[in-house]
């Protein structure tokens, strides 16, 4: 009986020192991709669960599901989501939100200075495009894939941080009515957070949730052999 019980324990010691030199020697976990939605008030981050087939919906470390979408100008930086929204309230100006409603659109004057006057921060046509004026040590315009390039890293971090293995792919959903000019300005975002290899747009539909979870689950069996930081392919479903 206690020859049993010290081959017994000899085994599960083998067992786990197999599972502690495993995983010495297990090559770092893949990237996973994160699907994005990048939305005018809020935006949210999920993962596809293999074992659920669910997505689940990571928060940041103060637990929020998730972050408003506004992105802050100071002297001393840009701040995005929950600290972007703490300094809107002193920086009224430079603190840009609902950018949106303006990414990829066409605008004349006069309609864009209408908009502009519903905003604490000053939009200004450029040639057809919104663009945000920003006044902090020096005066700068940014464009609003900018604005949706710092939501979309933020969220990125969030999810790196939340899962401990880094992402690099990515789906983007955007609403079904938003036309192909709005959905490459999208594209146009990521590209701008430079941390992305693969992007996908997703348009939400009312079959969405499906498609969104099919989709995740096919990048999730994908490799990529590209460098990171470079956006090698994007693609529109
Ligand atoms: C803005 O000005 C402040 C005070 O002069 C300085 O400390 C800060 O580094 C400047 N910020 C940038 C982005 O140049
Ligand atoms: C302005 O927009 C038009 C149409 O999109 C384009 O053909 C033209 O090159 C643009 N001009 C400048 C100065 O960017
Ligand atoms: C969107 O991007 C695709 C691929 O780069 C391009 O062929 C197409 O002309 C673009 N469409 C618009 C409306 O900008």
């Amino acid at each position: 009986m206690a020859g049993e019980m010290s081959i017994i324990g000899s085994v599960i010691l083998a067992l786990f020192l197999a599972g502690y030199l495993g995983q010495q020697y297990l090559p770092p976990p893949k990237p996973r991709v994160i699907g994005l939605d990048l939305g005018t008030t809020f935006c949210s981050v999920g993962v596809f669960q293999p074992g659920t087939g669910e997505i689940e919906v990571i928060g940041d470390d103060k637990g929020h599901k998730s972050i408003p979408s506004v992105v802050t100008f100071t002297p001393t930086g840009v701040f995005s989501g929950h600290e972007g929204q703490e300094l809107s309230d002193i920086n009224p100006q430079n603190t840009i939100y609902d950018a949106k409603r303006f990414i990829g659109k066409i605008f004349d004057q006069e309609t864009l200075d209408k908009e502009s006057a519903r905003y604490p921060f000053k939009a200004i046509f450029n040639n057809g495009s919104a663009e945000f004026l920003v006044s902090t040590n020096s005066t700068f315009t940014v464009t609003p894939e900018f604005i949706g390039s710092r939501l979309l890293l933020k969220m990125k971090k969030m999810a790196e941080k939340q899962l401990g293995i880094p992402i690099d792919k990515a789906v983007i959903s955007v609403p079904a009515e938003f036309d192909e000019r709005q959905r490459n300005y999208t594209i146009r975002a990521a590209n701008l957070a430079g941390e992305f290899t693969k992007v996908y747009i997703n348009r939400k539909s009312h079959q969405s949730q499906l498609g969104y979870v099919l989709l995740l689950e096919s990048m999730e069996g994908t490799q990529t052999k590209n460098k990171k930081g470079k956006l090698h392919q994007s693609c529109e479903i």
